[in-house]
């Protein structure tokens, strides 16, 4: 029995079923025969379906609420209800559900009407032979249909994910026209542009290439385009302002659904943080290779000068006053003391200079130097000292930063020709991991600052490039050597510290020095009371020099002052020399780089036989053997080669002078 509204379970799954569950039917219908024959018939058809006949217009819409269904069945004239405006209810409440017409009285032209209004098909109750096919056709279509819909509806998620990633990419996204229209960007364009959307749409990505770009970019983009090859490269694009930014980019066609090449897209990532760490990386390669070739010739000529100003000093003196020589040797001994400057000026750039480091106040070194930098920088130029209170303390050789100080006030002065204001800043400064990621060998902590600032002619970015080089100057013949800023930069490196250079041309320049700071005391700087001392004696010198002419003007000078000398080229024959002499050795002077036995092992090898015997290092170049990074330790006597001969006498004097050491 089936009754109206219930459900019938037509049986029996079939493999030609177009569902993997029974097919839900909605079957508008009174007659209960005509019910019955569109069941069986489906049924017979072998479709798996349950069916819910209904007959008036409550009980259609109710169902329609209800339930899904894959198919509507309806009469087309009904006691209670009728066809067309079952029609457009289903169509309302239920869209995607096709709407079959199976009726006894459909005329042409209520069926095309019916079809027009969005009906799937009209079967005659005369002709059921049809009636089945045109079911599973509908089905057919609309499960087609419901497909396309998602697929639809998939690919609508799809753009929308893609749309997202591309508008919160960090990196620069653009897509153009293959001849480079701008069509779309995203935000992080705009920003690397500083463009705002509406301008930039009217752009080419040419429009932004500076021309020494284009031909190359031009090519690169050809070949992308013929061969369909995406393209990695490095290029500068031009903001809105005017200024550069490094660009590293990828680019590729997009193409349309024939696959033709229909655009050009491009992933621009800005590498202005990378460029500059490269730069500072080769500009400090560079420095170490020129570093090394200067340090060398220095120890070299070191070792020439003082012979050529030792022999010319003891000469001089050995000359009556009245010598007609005396003006030649002058002159050599001048030429030789101008030698020894430059190559002191070598060593310091090539960081192989001996440095005394005390703990130092820098408001102190600046202000003990306030008359000197006044005298050095002239009336036309005003001096402003803007001194932090309170600043920390640095380890660094006085002397020497008071010749950066030197060196940086005059250069700022040449800088204004016609005046202006020199001004120099301390300041106590934490240097965090944001700048050392900017700046190549900086690690973060708490630095001292020291800002030599001026308002001269300032420095365009391509000389920025050279300054710390040794002889580079754009000073014109004999005004400058061009190593004052590699003097600069060869104390501040091995003091520890860095120094960078801020200037753009007709804005004045700014030179940053940091040194790390320490947590120590202030160290007294002692004066100097060598001086006063008559330099002679009689005690007996150990001399030990590999450089024979060295060796001869050292043992010449010291007999000059009165002292016996014993004398030997390395560290073997000196220790047999110690062990045959009978007397005291009161003072072993080396030369600490020689081949064999290094100066300080053959000291330390000495002194334990001979323990009250001084030790004097004599070197025109350090390396590891006696101080660690030039730094040399408290009590240890060191002479720096070229030396005179009255120096040399006087540090010996010195060191004979001193009281003895307390282990
Ligand atoms: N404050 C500054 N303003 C403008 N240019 C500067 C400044 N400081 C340095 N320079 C430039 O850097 C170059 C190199 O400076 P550096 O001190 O090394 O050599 P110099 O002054 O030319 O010669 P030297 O110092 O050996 O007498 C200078 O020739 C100048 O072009
Ligand atoms: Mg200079």
């Amino acid at each position: 029995m089936k009754h109206a509204g219930s459900v019938v379970e037509a049986e029996r799954g079939s493999a030609r079923a177009p569902l993997d569950r029974p097919v839900r039917i909605l079957h508008l219908e009174d007659n209960l025969n005509d019910a019955e024959l569109v069941r069986d018939m489906l049924d017979n058809d072998g479709l798996h379906c349950e069916i819910v006949r209904i007959e008036t217009r409550a009980e259609f819409a109710d169902a329609l609420d209800r339930q899904r269904f894959d198919l509507v069945i309806s009469d087309f004239t009904l006691p209670s209800y009728d066809g067309r405006a079952a029609l457009l209810l289903a169509r309302e409440k239920s869209p995607d559900t096709p709407v079959l017409f199976f009726s006894g009285t459909l005329g042409e032209e209520s069926a095309i009407q019916a079809l027009k209004a969005g009906a799937t098909d009209c079967v005659l109750k005369q002709r059921p032979a049809r009636f089945v096919s045109a079911v599973r056709r509908a089905l057919h279509e609309a499960k087609e249909q419901a497909t396309h819909k998602r697929t639809e509806k998939a690919m609508r998620k799809d753009q929308e994910r893609f749309k997202s990633i591309y508008e919160s990419s960090k990196d620069a996204i653009a897509y153009s026209t293959i001849d480079g229209l701008l069509l779309d960007v995203n935000d992080s364009f705009l920003k690397l542009t500083r463009y705002t959307r509406e301008e930039i749409l009217m752009k080419t990505y040419q429009n932004l290439t500076p021309m020494e770009y284009r031909k190359l970019e031009g090519d690169i983009i050809q070949n992308v385009v013929r061969t369909g090859e995406p393209a990695e490269y490095e290029k500068e694009y031009i903001r809105k302002d005017g200024s550069l930014v490094a660009v590293s980019l990828t680019v590729f066609v997009v193409k349309d659904r024939e696959g033709q090449p229909d655009g050009l897209a491009q992933i621009v990532k800005d590498i202005t943080k990378r460029k500059r760490l490269e730069e500072q990386f080769r500009q400090a390669q560079k420095m170490e290779a020129v570093g090394q070739l200067t340090s060398g010739i220095a120890h070299d000529f070191n070792n020439l000068l003082t012979v050529i100003n030792g022999y010319s000093e003891m000469t001089l003196q050995a000359l009556k006053a009245d010598d007609p020589l005396r003006s030649n040797i002058e002159q050599v001994k001048e030429a030789g003391a101008r030698a020894a400057a430059l190559t002191r000026q070598l060593l310091a750039f090539s960081r192989k200079q001996v440095l005394e480091p005390k703990v130092l106040d820098l408001n102190a070194v600046v202000t003990n130097i306030d008359k000197m930098l006044t005298r050095t920088i002239g009336e036309d130029i005003d001096l402003v000292a803007a001194l932090t209170p309170g600043l920390g303390r640095v380890k660094a050789d006085p002397g020497q930063i008071e010749q950066v100080i030197m060196n940086l006030a005059t250069n700022a002065r040449d800088a204004m020709p016609d005046g202006g204001m020199l001004t120099i800043e301390t300041a106590n400064v934490e240097l965090d991991a944001a700048y050392a990621q900017m700046h190549m060998a900086i690690t973060p902590g708490r630095y001292v600052m020291l800002a030599v600032s001026d308002t001269g002619c300032g420095i365009d970015a391509e000389t920025q490039r050279r300054i710390f080089e040794p002889f580079f100057t754009t000073k014109e013949q004999g005004k400058g050597t061009g190593l004052g800023l590699a003097m600069v930069y060869g104390i501040v490196k091995q003091s520890g510290g860095s120094i960078w250079v801020y200037s753009e041309p007709g804005h004045g320049t700014t030179f940053k020095i940091y040194l790390p700071r320490v947590e120590a005391p202030t160290e007294a700087v002692e004066p100097d009371t060598a001086r006063a001392r008559p330099p002679n004696g009689t005690e007996t010198i150990l001399l030990v020099e590999d450089a024979a002419g060295v060796r001869s003007l050292a043992r010449a000078a010291l007999q000059v002052y009165g002292y016996s000398v014993l004398e030997a080229a390395n560290g073997n024959e000196t220790i047999a020399l110690s062990e045959q002499y009978q007397g005291v050795i009161h003072l072993l002077v080396t030369d600490v780089v020689m081949p064999g036995m290094n100066g300080r092992a053959l000291a330390e090898r000495l002194t334990t036989r001979l323990p009250q015997m001084k030790v004097l290092y004599v070197s025109g170049y350090t390396d590891d053997t006696i101080v660690r990074h030039g730094m040399l330790d408290a009590g240890m006597a060191f002479l720096q080669k070229p030396f005179t001969p009255l120096a040399l006498a006087r540090k010996v004097r010195e060191v004979l002078d001193a009281p003895p050491k307390q282990d």
